[in-house]
């Protein structure tokens, strides 16, 4: 039970103005004031700062904790796949909380992609996802994906989220959570995401995700480089449960691993850059650490770390330089990305690169699936 309704009425607020105020809709902030829906813990903040009260005089609930209870085997898909970022993230967050997983479906339009998926996890994963009804898939509990940003045509729910995000990847995962009815899913997507389309994007998918699928829903930008992973690469991670929850985005990592961890001894002449790019890069630029890696941005500056910026698909050749000298190897660019050693590399280094380009860090990912199935069954 919540109060809003009751403490907007005191304050003289009418719904319009703060629904406004909370960043949410006016149709989510009637569901929650008609006890309909929980909001999520950053919602219920922005709700109580625009009431003025605090949190625990509107949600007296908020914090009640009900023990997990979860099907065995949790059965999950594997949507926009690539080479296996979140299969590889919730098998060691299922092996941590002593759960069985079982991926029952998994799909990526690249052919790459799906030789290295199939290689590494025997499983061939199906194609274009836009092609493949709900109904053809299998029943699962929770949704993983990290789906392409795409703008969507018109902002606000008046005409539902097939109007609104049809053409887009989003609408395929809206149209098979509202088919299959999961209990959960996590999803992912780039830091832009908050900024794209003025915001509009994501307005679009949380309103989606929270008014016409009912779920509740909770986010938070990330970065690999706080979860123990040599990398600044900042994320969106979408998290929604058809369970309130409270989802605490602070974590505590012991394990880090350093630039040195992660590059390899010996490595073949193919991957330095030319003598002439080497001393350019030289000459513009002193680094302070050993060993680092020189990132050229799109104004041609080098700057230097004792960490990788973030992996991009479609990077240019010199991005990012070890020691102004030369490319990350396939193995280094998976290792920066979480991917265990074993991980077979069954394509080309360009498809490989393009391939940890796109992935998820998988200790980041891991750590908020581990952190969120407790709360979401
Ligand atoms: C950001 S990547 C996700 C990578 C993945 N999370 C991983 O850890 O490797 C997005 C993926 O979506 C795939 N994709 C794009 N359009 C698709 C479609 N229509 N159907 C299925 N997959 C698609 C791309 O090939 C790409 O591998």
């Amino acid at each position: 039970m919540n109060k809003v309704k009751e403490i907007r009425k005191e304050r003289g607020m009418s719904q319009e103005i703060l629904a406004q105020h909370s960043e949410i809709s006016r149709k989510y902030l009637s569901l929650i004031e008609r006890q309909k829906a929980s909001p999520s813990i950053s919602i219920a903040i922005k709700i109580c700062g625009a009431l003025g009260v605090s949190i625990d005089k509107i949600f007296l609930d908020l914090s009640a904790t009900e023990k997990p209870s979860y099907p065995n085997p949790i059965r999950f898909i594997d949507l926009f796949c690539g080479i296996g970022g979140f299969r590889y993230a919730s098998q060691y967050a299922f092996d941590k909380l002593g759960l069985k997983g079982e991926c029952v479906f998994s799909s990526d339009i690249d052919k790459y992609a799906r030789a290295s998926y199939e290689a590494n996890f025997g499983e061939k994963p199906a194609g274009d996802i836009t092609k493949i009804e709900a109904s053809e898939i299998p029943d699962f509990d929770i949704l993983f994906g990290g789906f392409p940003c795409q703008a969507f045509s018109i902002c606000g729910l008046q005409k539902g989220f097939a109007d609104n995000t049809r053409g887009t990847l989003f609408f395929d995962i809206a149209r098979i959570i509202k088919e299959k009815q999961p209990q959960a899913f996590v999803l992912e997507n780039v830091k832009n995401l908050a900024s794209h389309d003025h915001g509009k994007t994501l307005k679009t998918i949380l309103e989606v995700l929270r008014d016409e699928l009912g779920y509740h829903v909770d986010y938070h930008l990330l970065n690999a480089l706080d979860f123990g992973l040599p990398q600044k690469r900042e994320r969106i991670i979408i998290v929604g449960s058809k369970k309130p929850f409270a989802m605490d985005w602070k974590f505590h990592i012991d394990n880090k691993k350093t630039l040195e961890d992660i590059l390899e001894k010996d490595v073949e002449k193919k991957h330095y850059a030319s003598p002439e790019i080497v001393a350019k890069r030289k000459s513009m630029h002193e680094a302070s650490v050993y060993p680092s890696i020189w990132h050229e941005n799109k104004t041609g500056n080098i700057s230097s770390y004792p960490y990788s910026c973030a992996l991009r698909a479609g990077a240019s050749y010199n991005y990012l330089l070890v020691n102004g000298e030369r490319r990350l190897t396939p193995r280094e660019m998976l290792r920066l990305q979480g991917f265990p050693d074993n991980f077979k590399i069954v394509v080309s280094d360009t498809q490989t690169r393009k391939q940890a380009g796109n992935a998820i860090p998988v200790d980041m990912v891991a750590r908020v699936i581990e952190k969120f199935l407790p709360l979401a069954f």
